[in-house]
């Protein structure tokens, strides 16, 4: 996990926010991935290789939140406009999309339980392979025992993904400062059937 680099390739916003080359961008994300570790509502699924080693080995990550996790808070809205964001990262960016994302997770869904897909990716050479199902299923399984919703916001990529597996826009916000990067919130009813399938 600690080992994990993260290559924001989707998005011209994702790329200046942590570039592969920051050193200190990729230890950020580092430290944000090991303190989930420690959250104990924090719930990771890796899909691993096991022909490779050390970061090789880690083709896909999820980060699911429990509804344990309870509603954001205030002070969720505030620590990325607290954050000492390292000078070859666009911090004004950081700020504004990370303000905005903790504000309308507390908009959407108040004070409602949800499992949260904080993170889904897949490495580039392993897509279309079914890992980005397969670990979103994970989270979809509980919250359809649980009986409540599953809520997240997605990238251009994943839109198409979620859509397919039950979930429905609530709300797109563009970020002109990342030229007009398109935010996808998405929100999805419990289910009673058995499993969990395609729309
Ligand atoms: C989006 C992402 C997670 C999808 O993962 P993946 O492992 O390639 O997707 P899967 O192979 O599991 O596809 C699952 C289903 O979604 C469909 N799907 C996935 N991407 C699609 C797309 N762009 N357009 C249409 N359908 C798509 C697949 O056809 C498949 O359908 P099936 O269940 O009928 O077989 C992956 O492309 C990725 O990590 N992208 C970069 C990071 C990112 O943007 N993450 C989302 C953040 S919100």
């Amino acid at each position: 996990m600690a080992a994990l680099k993260f290559r924001a390739g989707t998005c011209s916003g994702c790329r200046r926010l942590f570039p592969a080359t920051s050193a200190v961008a990729q230890a950020s994300i580092k430290n944000w991935l090991g303190g989930g570790l420690k959250d104990p509502h924090s719930r990771y699924v890796l899909a691993v290789d096991d022909t490779q080693s050390g970061d090789a080995a880690v083709v896909a990550l999820a980060k699911w939140v429990t509804p344990g996790a309870g509603p954001k808070s205030a002070e969720a809205e505030e620590w990325a406009a607290q954050m000492d964001w390292p000078e070859d990262v666009d911090g004004a960016l950081g700020a504004e999309f990370f303000t905005m994302l903790e504000k309308k997770h507390k908009e959407h869904m108040g004070t409602r339980p949800h499992w949260y897909l904080e993170l889904l990716a897949v490495r580039k050479s392993h897509h279309g392979k079914g890992l980005g199902k397969h670990l979103l299923s994970w989270g979809l399984e509980r919250a359809d025992q649980d009986g409540v919703e599953a809520y997240l916001q997605a990238s251009p990529a994943g839109v198409p993904l979620y859509r397919k597996y039950g979930f429905e826009d609530i709300e797109t916000v563009t970020m002109s400062r990342a030229d007009n990067y398109a935010e996808v919130f998405m929100k999805r009813q419990p289910r009673q059937s058995q499993g969990v399938s395609a729309s």
